[in-house]
């Protein structure tokens, strides 16, 4: 059975923080759903993370759709979330079938818009439409050139006004969570006081009522940038590269396969066959 969004909002009423990964995969999200984390976002942020763009902005719903596919396959407990790509919710036409999708084709239980006062009435209609939904407010990738850069938000004493508000707006609307990301810590800390559904940060401080990291960020998968708010778990980077090395070497020695990795045949047969040839 997997996790509900009324046991995520009970979990705030417990005061039991919240675990959220990203999964973009079949392998990683079984991994990931054994470990027990309760919701698990298929992020746009595979855009950068899987494909090598340098922003979400190229990613289509067909792509979301296909990787979606693959996490639901891979789990059987958690909570599936599809992220709605760039321009796929502009009009609530196009935000309502595109939900369905996520649910339908690909089998999720939620979707995640970002934008808040501006997308509430968005994320209302496709709630009443029964489909859960996730708002996902301050640092907002997809308006990345809208905002002039990858910035921490609501730092001024009107842009901390405009978060809360956002933040009220998709509670009022029903959605069953929000994000917060790159938003001051004492900031994010009124907002998780002041909405009545679990705040889940990331790059938001310590006092939101759960945490999401991006997987390869927390399995230290890159060497080359880890933002500020990651935090390796692992370093995944200097095993698989040791490994592939290893490998490597020993294919090259002739040491790799030995009969541990090879396959026999009948003797009579292999005689049979010499005799033929
Ligand atoms: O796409 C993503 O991975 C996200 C998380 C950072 C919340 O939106």
């Amino acid at each position: 059975m997997r996790t509900t969004i009324l046991q995520i909002k009970d979990m705030k009423q417990k005061g039991k923080k919240i675990p959220m990964l990203t999964a973009y995969d079949y392998a990683t999200a079984k991994l990931i759903d054994a470990a027990g984390i309760p919701l698990i976002l298929v992020g746009d942020s595979l855009g950068t993370v899987i494909l090598g763009y340098d922003s979400t902005i190229p990613v289509t719903m067909d792509v979301m759709i296909h990787h979606t596919k693959a996490v639901v396959r891979g789990t059987e407990q958690a909570l599936i979330i599809g992220d709605m790509p760039f321009m796929t919710y502009a009009s609530t036409g196009e935000a309502l079938r595109n939900a369905a999708r996520f649910m339908q084709e690909a089998g999720a239980q939620a979707v995640k818009l970002e934008g808040g006062v501006t997308t509430a009435d968005t994320v209302r209609r496709i709630v009443d439409c029964g489909i859960p939904v996730m708002g996902h407010i301050g640092l907002t990738p997809q308006s990345v050139h809208q905002l002039g850069g990858f910035k921490v938000q609501g730092k001024t004493p009107e842009s901390a006004l405009r978060l809360v508000k956002d933040a009220c707006a998709l509670d009022e609307a029903g959605a069953f969570a929000i994000v917060l990301e790159a938003v001051p810590t004492p900031l994010a800390r009124i907002i998780t006081k002041k909405v009545s559904v679990p705040t889940i940060g990331i790059g938001a401080g310590p006092f939101c009522d759960g945490q999401v990291q991006v997987v390869s960020d927390m399995l230290g998968l890159f060497t080359d940038f880890v933002p500020k708010h990651a935090k390796q778990y692992a370093r995944l980077s200097e095993a698989i590269k040791q490994a592939v090395g290893e490998y490597a070497s020993e294919v090259q020695a002739g040491a790799f396969p030995t009969d541990k990795q090879s396959f026999t045949m009948d003797e009579s047969l292999l005689a049979g066959l010499e005799q033929e040839l």
